[in-house]
């Protein structure tokens, strides 16, 4: 979605705000653009496309200015061409405003301006706020943003700079993410914290209706009532090589390969062996009541979804609590009625998903709980809820969500021990899983040593332009994760389905030319895959199997094998849904797809 960077300083503004649009890239846009200040004077440039095409527009002009905001934008209201991309400003040229969000009411506000006689030039929300901030200016930016803001309706995280005032930016929130850099040599601002770790890992949140007002050598923020406020900065974990490919040809295949580490750091600090119970600091505050709930609901979307599927199996096999797992958008509309102590778990690696932020308000207002498990820190998901888990996975960029699966997966499995801790399991249980998740980095390395293996069948299958992914139980979520994965980043249609349900529809299409990939591990319906997998076969379909090590029954009638090593049958998922991963990858990199930056998607949904 849109990406904002901002940055005032000693140094040239432009190469700063380049190199900042360019680590937005992942999240996806359409077209881009900057304004930089110098005096009184503005360079104004958009281009259509990807960054390099505003670098072509840029190319030849000198740009001095040491104070700038520049956008990438997707395209919400209006089509993506060089009119309708960020910044906009007022008639007049003074104000020059990049937007982030939606203006739900800029039709009753433009309808108002026009009759006043404004000349609008977009077919933006936005433009109505670059009007609105000209129009109430007397002097005082910070005051005409704040005028503005007590205006609109709807989601925004905005950056604003005025021709008379060089050297200031305004900056204000609600809703949208937005994040100051305190830097050595200037200052920042940005809707991610990916566009300025390379220069400052000092970090102020915004919460949501502040705004603050930025120089070279000052941050001071505020409130929608202009008081001032007083906010320490925090230092984000995050490094510059966090952001870089290090030798890797995408960011999916570096983050795939991170997962080992990704597991660790879950788990690090976090269980006490002898005991076979995990220490989960972050949901202290809220454990007298967590370890008494008996019904728990997890909202996510997309691949966190499908993360809180193979919780709901993993709770039910360790606990005593019941849960239900809902699609964020969908559980919005629900008629809620929960039982007393019920908690929510809001799952998100950005942490912005507007659907799952709207859940957890409307889960607010009936009166439950609420935790997250989150991967940004100091995101709006974070600060919503009551207490919570981070990831500490470092930035996800690939668009496909990979490494942050494992590690939701590693972390709802440490809670769901230490809740059935507290219910009945045994301390030999806890301790026999606490063993098995540790061997889990080293079973993934495994797996991706055989990655060559799994590029032959990728090869072998990637023409096929309809897959099946059938699982049961534990596997089923994996299934599904695993046709998103597959369609997401190369476009192959495939579909997820309860292996049980095949013969219920799905049984219809096996045909030569439709592959399935069976998730078929040592666990308890092993039997039942075999099952579906020799019906597959009867009917000539094509099927890769993801297998325990030394399977030999399923070897014999699956066209191609991919092995994982063993482990309990609650942690298989976090196996089993690698060979999914590495599959999607190298049919996407076969096909020649965009495999970071897929079409259509953006890395975090920040619009209902
Ligand atoms: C798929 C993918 C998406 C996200 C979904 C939720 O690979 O990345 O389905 O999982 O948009 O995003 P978060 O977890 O940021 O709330």
């Amino acid at each position: 979605m849109c990406g904002i960077v901002c940055y005032v300083g000693n140094n040239r503004a432009e190469p700063i705000l380049i190199e900042g649009l360019k680590r937005l890239e992942y999240r996806g846009y359409d077209s881009s653009g900057l304004a930089v200040q110098d005096g009184s004077h503005i360079d104004h440039i958009r281009a259509v496309g990807k960054i390099v095409e505003l670098e072509k527009a840029i190319n030849g002009i000198d740009i001095k200015g040491t104070s700038g905001i520049a956008h990438t934008r997707w395209a919400t209201h209006g089509e993506p061409t060089e009119h309708n991309a960020h910044p906009h400003s007022d008639e007049k040229g003074n104000v020059f405003i990049i937007h982030n969000g939606i203006i739900e009411n800029y039709q009753s506000i433009k309808t108002r301006l026009e009759k006043k006689g404004v000349k609008f030039r977009s077919e933006t929300d936005t433009e109505v706020l670059a009007h609105l901030i000209a129009q109430y200016f007397e002097g005082d930016l910070k005051e005409a943003v704040r005028k503005t803001m007590s205006q609109v309706e709807g989601t925004f995280g905005i950056a604003v700079i005025h021709r008379d005032l060089p050297g200031q930016i305004v900056v204000a929130r609600r809703g949208s993410p937005l994040i100051i850099g305190v830097g050595e040599d200037g200052n920042f601002a940005a809707s991610d914290v990916s566009a300025m770790v390379r220069y400052t890992k000092k970090v102020l949140h915004l919460n949501d209706n502040e705004l603050a007002v930025i120089t070279a050598d000052g941050i001071s923020i505020f409130t929608a009532q202009a008081k001032a406020v007083t906010r320490d900065a925090e230092t984000v974990e995050w490094s510059a090589e966090d952001v870089d490919l290090d030798g890797f040809p995408h960011f999916m295949l570096k983050e795939i390969f991170e997962q080992p580490d990704t597991i660790r750091n879950a788990m690090r600090g976090r269980v006490d062996k002898g005991e076979g119970v995990p220490k989960l600091g972050g949901i202290m505050p809220v454990w007298d009541d967590l370890k008494e709930c008996r019904h728990i609901v997890i909202v996510a979307c997309g691949t966190s979804y499908y993360a809180g599927c193979v919780a709901s199996y993993i709770f039910e096999k360790l606990t005593e609590i019941d849960v239900e797992v809902e699609v964020a958008s969908e559980f919005r509309y629900r008629k809620l009625n929960f039982p007393p102590n019920t908690f929510i778990i809001a799952m998100s690696q950005s942490g912005e998903t507007a659907d799952t932020l709207s859940a957890i308000r409307e889960a607010r207002r009936k009166g439950a709980r609420l935790l997250g498990i989150v991967n940004v820190v100091g995101s709006s998901i974070s600060r919503e809820t009551e207490a919570g888990i981070y990831n500490h996975a470092g930035p996800e960029i690939g668009v496909a969500s990979t490494k942050i699966f494992i590690s939701q997966l590693t972390i709802l499995t440490l809670l769901a021990l230490l809740l059935g801790r507290h219910h009945n399991m045994s301390l030999t249980d806890g301790v026999e899983a606490i063993r098995a998740m540790e061997k889990l980095p080293d079973q993934v390395k495994d797996i991706l040593s055989k990655s060559n293996h799994i590029q032959a069948i990728a090869e072998k299958y990637y023409k096929y332009g309809n897959w099946l992914f059938l699982g049961r139980k534990y596997g089923y979520p994996i299934a599904m994760e695993g046709a998103l994965k597959l369609k997401e980043i190369s476009y192959i249609h495939a579909e997820g389905y309860a292996a049980g349900e095949m013969k219920h529809g799905p049984i219809a299409l096996i045909n030569p030319d439709m592959p399935t990939v069976a998730i078929a591990p040592l666990d308890s319906m092993y039997e039942k895959m075999i099952n579906n997998i020799q019906e597959i076969k009867s009917r000539k379909g094509p099927v890769i199997a993801i297998v325990t090590e030394g399977d030999t029954m399923i070897k014999e009638i699956a066209d191609d094998v991919i092995e994982i090593p063993p482990t309990l049958d609650f942690l298989y998922p976090i196996l089993t849904v690698v060979p999914c991963q590495l599959l999607a990858y190298y049919c996407a990199q076969f096909l020649k797809r965009d495999i970071d930056k897929p079409r259509n998607l953006a890395k975090s949904v920040t619009v209902e």
